[in-house]
């Protein structure tokens, strides 16, 4: 309903503008906000406020003159100017009641396809293989699969890019170690086995040894320089590395798979020609033998220029060489319209010059849209980035593995007479949710704190919570005896407060779907579904179902929660939860 306000007050902007009463180069940013008391309205602008200003006159002048430009609209029965300058908007209930009939008889009225759609790149997940997945890859893998589950279901094209670290240091140390063993123990075959242990072998070799370290960037030149046997081993270990990837994504439910991946390897062949290409657009300085690209913007703290270095004086290319090659793929061969990188924030930097240097060079085209959506940091009790009691990082798979372990132990505790089997099945969906669910919930911008007994609690904006109200839902269903096919013959009819409530909310779902899109931001969608939860909390205790004062009013209330139960079904499929019938 916020939609339909805002996109009627955009109307009013229009034709002040060609009455001459507002200046035509102003785009405002429309606000509309929920009134609490309902005697003043449902809904509230403060935009006559907003543009009193640059429109000369008084605040509520403009309201009146708003007021007059307002298309009429069915849902709206009545309009206020209130305070200062506020115009508040009264929704009619007999609109409500049909927009809920409507939604209720056919899903996919509750959500608009979007009518522009765009071929979306999405950058996510992105590890640096060798090692196992840590706690560090959790939220750009899951924040980015929500998104792009949203944008998919908005009808969008999209194009997932793992953009995986797979032509680094680290591979020269693992080649390094492997020709150690193999020098050792040369009659043996070699099995990889836990390429975590190896890797920290080699890690640890790297760090204590000059000789080695020198070795392993040797081997990286070598391997880089297209060497049979380096490229051979190399593709071992790639491949062990991805396979671990492939089956940390299957646990998360994380809807990215081998043909997504397209890493910094890829890239090798396209490295010089981005030099030679930034050469030619004479976008190229070179400061101590190194390539370097200067933008004004951008200066360290001294206020000198800051480079972004493109080749290294030794010939070597860098992190930043491979994301000009990959931006330019994406907008060249995949033809993206817009680009997304979900990339932990400290990488801004990095990014903006990217985005700067690949405008400057026509790697993207001026209409198509670049935005990293940085991420802030999970954070342990200390205040600093999560770790295992020891100090070291922590893989992913053992911090899952130890919330379904948890979850297991409370779902048993709740439910003694379950199955084996059937408790198994829940626990892991139960500690996979509350991991995802307490990490999509959280500001993306934001550091959070990570709390196994948070995010498990029954109470609150979390996993168990949700999927909680969602099996109520499934029991009460079950215990009316109704079928779903049944409630087709009724139509909901809003007497209640709460029920109205209730009804408001859920046609809100397409505006909290389209807000998800175009920010890069979940935790908006888990804000919705805790207050859509808290709503039906609220109805359940005012209003009767299974006991309703008569037969009309039970079906129109099941139908009203059998609706609150596919908005929550979807909502989650949409963050990548699934949802249980019974917990
Ligand atoms: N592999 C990088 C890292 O672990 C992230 C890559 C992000 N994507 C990109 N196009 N730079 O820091």
């Amino acid at each position: 309903m916020k939609e339909l306000v805002t996109s009627i007050l955009s109307d009013a902007i229009t034709t002040l503008k060609s009455d001459g009463i507002l200046n035509n180069d102003i785009t405002p940013t429309i606000q509309v906000t929920h009134v609490k008391d309902k005697a003043h309205g449902d809904l509230a602008s403060n935009l006559a406020m907003m543009l009193a200003k640059s429109a000369k006159c008084k605040p509520r002048d403009l309201a009146e003159s708003i007021v007059k430009a307002l298309p009429q609209h069915h849902g709206i029965t009545k309009i206020e100017i209130a305070g200062p300058g506020f115009i508040n908007f009264f929704i009619d209930d007999n609109w409500l009641t049909n927009q809920i009939n409507e939604a209720a008889e056919n899903f996919s009225k509750l959500v608009e396809k979007t009518r522009r759609p765009q071929t979306v790149v999405v950058d996510y997940s992105s590890p640096n293989l060798a090692k196992e997945m840590h706690v560090g890859h959790l939220r750009s893998s899951i924040i980015g699969d929500a998104v792009v589950r949203t944008l998919e279901y908005l009808g969008h094209k999209v194009i997932r890019q793992n953009h995986v670290g797979d032509w680094g240091t680290q591979f020269g140390m693992l080649l390094a170690h492997m020709e150690q063993i193999v020098k050792q123990h040369p009659n043996d075959s070699f099995n990889l086995g836990d390429l975590e242990i190896f890797y920290r072998e080699a890690k640890k070799q790297f760090d204590d040894s000059t000789k080695f370290a020198d070795r392993s960037r040797q081997l990286v030149v070598k391997l880089q320089s297209g060497d049979d046997y380096c490229l051979k081993l190399w593709k071992t270990f790639r491949l062990t590395s991805l396979n671990h990837c492939n089956s940390v994504y299957a646990m998360l439910n994380v809807s990215l798979n081998s043909q997504d991946v397209r890493g910094e390897s890829d890239y090798n062949n396209d490295l010089q020609n981005i030099i030679d290409d930034l050469e030619k657009k004479n976008l190229l300085t070179v400061s101590d033998g190194a390539s370097c690209v200067f933008l004004d913007e951008f200066t360290n703290q001294e206020g000198n220029p800051l480079p972004l270095i493109v080749k290294k004086a030794d010939g070597g290319f860098l992190y930043a060489t491979t994301d000009l090659a990959a931006i330019r793929y994406r907008q060249q061969k995949l033809k993206a319209n817009h680009l997304l990188y979900f990339v932990d924030q400290r990488q801004s930097l990095h990014f903006q010059q990217i985005f700067k240097v690949a405008r400057l060079a026509n790697f993207v085209d001026k209409t198509t849209q670049c935005e990293h959506m940085g991420f802030g940091t999970m954070n342990g009790d200390d205040g600093k980035p999560f770790k295992t009691r020891t100090g070291g990082t922590v893989k992913l798979v053992d911090l899952l593995n130890e919330a379904k372990t948890r979850a297991y132990t409370t779902v048993k505790q709740k439910n003694p007479d379950l199955t084996e089997d059937e408790l198994r099945k829940i626990a892991d969906v139960v500690g996979i949710s509350a991991v995802k669910y307490a990490d999509l919930s959280k500001n993306r911008t934001s550091d959070y704190t990570f709390s196994m007994d948070a995010m498990l609690s029954l109470q609150g904006n979390t996993a168990p919570y949700l999927l909680y109200a969602y099996t109520r839902i499934a029991s009460i269903l079950k215990n009316s005896n109704v079928e779903t096919h049944e409630l087709k013959f009724n139509s909901i009819h809003l007497k209640q407060e709460e029920e109205k409530q209730l009804a408001a909310k859920l046609i809100r779902f397409n505006e909290v779907v389209n807000r998800v899109a175009d920010k890069g931001s979940p935790h908006l969608l888990c804000t919705y579904l805790f207050e859509l939860s808290s709503l039906l909390s609220t109805f359940y205790e005012k209003c009767h179902i299974l006991k309703a004062e008569d037969a009309a009013t039970k079906m129109s209330r099941l139908k009203l929660v059998v609706l609150v139960a596919e908005v929550i079904k979807q909502s989650l499929s949409l963050l990548g939860i699934k949802t249980l019938d019974k917990m």
